[in-house]
């Protein structure tokens, strides 16, 4: 195509490129006339010969390219045989291995659904207890500082406090115990208000003693709560691995 285009614009140039000399006689005029069409015979058989030769090389072109195509086909048609003699070998060896019968997979499904504790993937819980006594000034907030469980990582241990993830009913829970021959109180406080107290009074030397309470709470979404220190004799509050542990436990009702 571009070949053609140049051939044309070529002969017009050849054509209108031409001086325009004052013609001083007939045969003046008719030599020019000559010579300018056998220039042009000239140039249009260059310009063929070209065009010829541009051909050969396009269809050269078009061979390789079929050429590739073929080749593609054909390693395209020989991986997918690969990829279903695959399928075959596996599905063959699946069905030989498989010594299994449906009775035999399904009590396998209800072994595994008994032994693995199935939460719903939004359910709120949390349990965490001191990990040893602490001693505790009044009113400081308890870092229950061993988690147990935690859901939603909605307790953190560094400070102290339960965020509620979401808005709803939340059951929170603690107990704690008082070291010997003594008191320690602590409370649930929500939102600044103390919404559960307990107090845990050991009055014997080598005593102690638990107590606990339990709350049924709104809250909102990221409003929180937390436990701190109440009414004691002693700074400290006791917990024990074998005697019993304060802890502070919490979990969405609805
Ligand atoms: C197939 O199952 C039977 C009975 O459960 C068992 O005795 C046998 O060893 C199993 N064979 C294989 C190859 O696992
Ligand atoms: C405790 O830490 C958590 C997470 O870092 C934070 O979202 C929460 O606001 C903190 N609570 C208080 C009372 O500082």
């Amino acid at each position: 195509m571009t070949g053609l285009l140049q051939l044309l614009l070529l002969v017009s140039t050849a054509l209108g490129s031409e001086p325009s000399r004052p013609a001083c006689s007939k045969y003046d005029y008719e030599e020019n006339v000559l010579e300018r069409m056998i220039r042009m015979e000239f140039t249009v058989e260059q310009h063929l010969a070209r065009l010829k030769n541009d051909n050969k090389r396009l269809s050269a072109v078009v061979d390789a390219l079929m050429d590739q195509q073929e080749l593609a086909e054909r390693r395209l048609a020989s991986l997918m045989e690969e990829v279903e003699r695959n399928r075959i070998t596996t599905l063959e060896m699946v069905v030989a291995n498989s010594n299994n019968t449906l009775e035999q997979i399904s009590a396998a499904v209800d072994n595994l659904k008994e032994s693995t504790p199935t939460c719903h993937p939004e359910t709120i819980a949390f349990y965490a207890y001191l990990g040893g006594n602490v001693n505790l000034n009044e009113h400081a907030v308890i870092m229950f500082n061993v988690e147990e469980t935690d859901t939603r990582n909605s307790y953190n241990i560094h400070n102290g406090t339960f965020t509620a993830p979401v808005s709803g009913v939340y059951v929170l829970s603690i107990t704690i115990y008082s070291g010997t021959n003594s008191y320690v109180g602590a409370e649930i406080i929500v939102n600044n208000d103390i919404k559960g107290e307990a107090f845990a009074d050991a009055q014997e030397i080598g005593d102690t003693h638990s107590a606990s309470a339990t709350i049924v709470v709104q809250m909102t979404a990221g409003q929180y709560a937390y436990v701190r220190r109440g009414q004691s004799s002693l700074s400290v509050m006791w917990s024990h691995a074998s005697r019993g542990r304060s802890s502070f436990s919490g979990w969405l009702l609805c």
